[in-house]
């Protein structure tokens, strides 16, 4: 289907009431030109999680993060604060560093240009005959990168709005949780071969919880008791709640937590920051997806999961406890690795045609809103 024909479509899609929605065209996952368009509009203008500042605690930590093409070092400088540069040496543009660890410089792994933590070049050997060497001129490309409640975002959009800014009616909702001190339990990276925009919105709709997910989390609330959080129509998230039964195992408050009175104890949040940042936001944990695509039918995964401080400080044995977090945690991912990699193949299919969507799936249409305002003009 020619990109001009899948985004008319998908502003008619936009433009209609939730009652009458559909899933969006099937060229949107499947088109070439609509990623190429995506990359530039939606990846290359938005705020992407790189994860969760506690990652990189203490001054001297770092990790690196790919932002489609350009490599990013995220550093904790000497002075606490966390900055982000381009992972790409000055001189003849090599990365600097993989991975994750504790430096007090960055030396090039080619020719040992080395640069502090603030991204400035502090020395290269044998650049004395040249006289077009600057050191000062010379600094690792500076990323704009910003902490919202203990999420590391970053974008390469000097234009775009402040995280906190475009979250506020959100914050107002979730600050009561204190995530920012919930302690990282475990970050990964993964491939799935699906389009990336079947994670968001599988992650965003919770039809397929007592279904998909009828083994693990979906036995421990009533999905059709759910709630969505008002998000206007120009809003860049989303956010649900929902309310865990008294006896489910997880997603209630710790009873040394302070933070959570009433039915908060027991309730979730669930935000999505487009276009790809999900978590789930409860009481006890938090667990999220981060998204990139990497071709039409592949996306880059950052998986994490956090555990809320009373309940790191009162476990046994703490070792065993995220263990046990991250092995119910992997069986939801497998349990949702199945159904996004079958969609992306059904949307491949000649017959496919893209049905009708239930109201659970509110959040959906919300993002198709979202890339109809960003893709057509
Ligand atoms: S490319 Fe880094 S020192 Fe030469
Ligand atoms: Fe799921």
């Amino acid at each position: 289907m020619a990109v001009e024909r899948i985004l008319a479509e998908l502003k008619a899609l936009g433009a209609r009431q939730l009652a009458e929605a559909t899933a969006p065209p099937k060229g949107m996952y499947t088109s070439p030109d609509i990623l190429a368009l995506e990359q530039e509009r939606i990846f290359g203008a938005g705020w992407l999680c790189a994860g969760r500042a506690d990652e990189i605690a203490r001054p001297g930590d770092y990790m690196t993060f790919e932002m489609g093409p350009q490599p990013v070092i995220l550093v904790r400088g000497k002075d606490g604060a966390v900055r982000a540069h381009a992972n790409t040496c000055r001189h003849r543009m090599m990365p600097l560093v993989e991975g994750k660890g504790n430096a007090s410089r960055f030396t090039c792994p080619y020719h040992a240009w080395t640069y502090g933590l603030d991204g400035g070049l502090v020395a290269a050997p044998h650049m004395d005959r040249t006289s077009c060497f600057d050191k000062k001129e010379l600094s690792l490309a500076v990323i704009r990168c910003e902490i919202y409640q203990g999420w590391i975002y970053v974008t390469l959009n000097g234009g775009a709005r402040p995280v906190a800014d475009m979250l506020a009616p959100l914050t107002s909702v979730i600050e009561r949780y204190g995530q920012e001190h919930y302690r990282t339990i475990f970050t990964e990276e993964h491939v799935w071969y699906t389009n990336w925009k079947c994670l968001t919105e599988n992650f965003m709709e919770s039809y397929h919880l007592p279904v998909a997910h009828r083994e693990t989390v979906g036995a421990n609330f009533t999905v059709s008791e759910n709630t969505f959080g008002e998000a206007g129509d120009e809003d860049d998230f989303a956010f649900q709640f929902f309310t865990k039964t008294e006896g489910a195992p997880v997603g209630r408050a710790h009873p040394a937590n302070d933070r959570l009175e009433g039915d908060w104890r027991r309730t979730s949040v669930m935000p999505t920051v487009f276009p790809s940042h999900m978590y789930v936001l409860a009481p006890d944990h938090l667990w999220y997806l981060s998204l990139q695509p990497d071709g039409v039918g592949r996306t880059r995964i950052r998986y994490g999961a956090a555990l809320a401080p009373e309940v790191m400080d009162s476990a046994d044995d703490s070792l065993a406890l995220i263990a046990e977090k991250k092995a119910f945690l992997d069986k939801v991912q497998v349990e949702d690795k199945h159904v996004v990699e079958g969609i992306f193949n059904g949307a491949m299919s000649p017959l496919a045609v893209p049905g009708p969507l239930s109201w659970m799936e509110q959040e959906n249409h919300q993002f198709a809103r979202y890339l109809a305002r960003h893709l057509c003009d």
